[in-house]
């Protein structure tokens, strides 16, 4: 089910000077579109996520709800939406958060989470971490407990795990 002789990299590529000059962008494009080897990362993922006895799971939009929905699918469990501003219907909570040139917010619905629950939250990429760190920081504002977060991709020369304070588990680091 894990097909431990597949490796992910094989279906991840990197793409020069996108979005801007100089970065290497790394596209999960190429192992959506593979179906075996999706179904091997989300079992993966599954299997390091399921020791924190997760509730309910959280994504973060867009890539992340990839994530989430079959990861919550694959766990039995139901999954949240951390979504860009002015996007969820009904009373929201939200955050702002630093980027690198600017700011930015995220938001999720007041009612999402019940106080004490257990919510790990995924993403796709974890770069320098300020969206993920956001994302935890809301749901703890929400009343959530949050054992984990976890990415398929961790950019670990930008340190982002460091800017986290719960345990993250990723499938793939890249050091460059
Ligand atoms: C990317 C990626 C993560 C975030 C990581 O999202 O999907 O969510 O950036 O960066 P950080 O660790 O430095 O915060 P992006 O903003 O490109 O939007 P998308 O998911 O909607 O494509
Ligand atoms: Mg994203």
């Amino acid at each position: 089910e894990t097909h431990d002789d597949l490796d992910l990299r094989d279906h991840i590529r990197g793409i020069p000077d996108f979005p801007k000059p100089g970065i290497l962008f790394y596209d999960i494009s190429t192992l959506l579109r593979h179906g075996p080897a999706w179904r091997a990362a989300m079992a993966r993922l599954a299997r390091v996520i399921r020791p924190y006895k997760p509730d309910l799971l959280a994504g973060i939009e867009s890539r992340g709800f990839l994530v989430a929905a079959p990861l919550a699918l694959e766990l039995g469990l139901g999954f949240v939406m951390l979504r860009k501003p002015r996007k969820l219907p009904g009373a929201t909570v939200g955050l702002d958060y630093a980027l690198e040139y600017g700011t930015d917010r995220i938001e999720m619905q007041a009612d999402a989470v019940q106080p004490g629950q257990r919510v790990v939250l995924l993403d796709d990429l974890l770069a320098t971490g300020g969206t993920m760190a956001a994302g935890i920081a809301l749901l703890r504002q929400a009343g959530a407990v949050v054992p984990a977060s976890a990415a398929l991709i961790e950019l670990s020369f930008l340190n982002g795990r460091q800017r986290l304070d719960v345990p993250f588990e990723a499938l793939l680091r890249y050091d460059d």
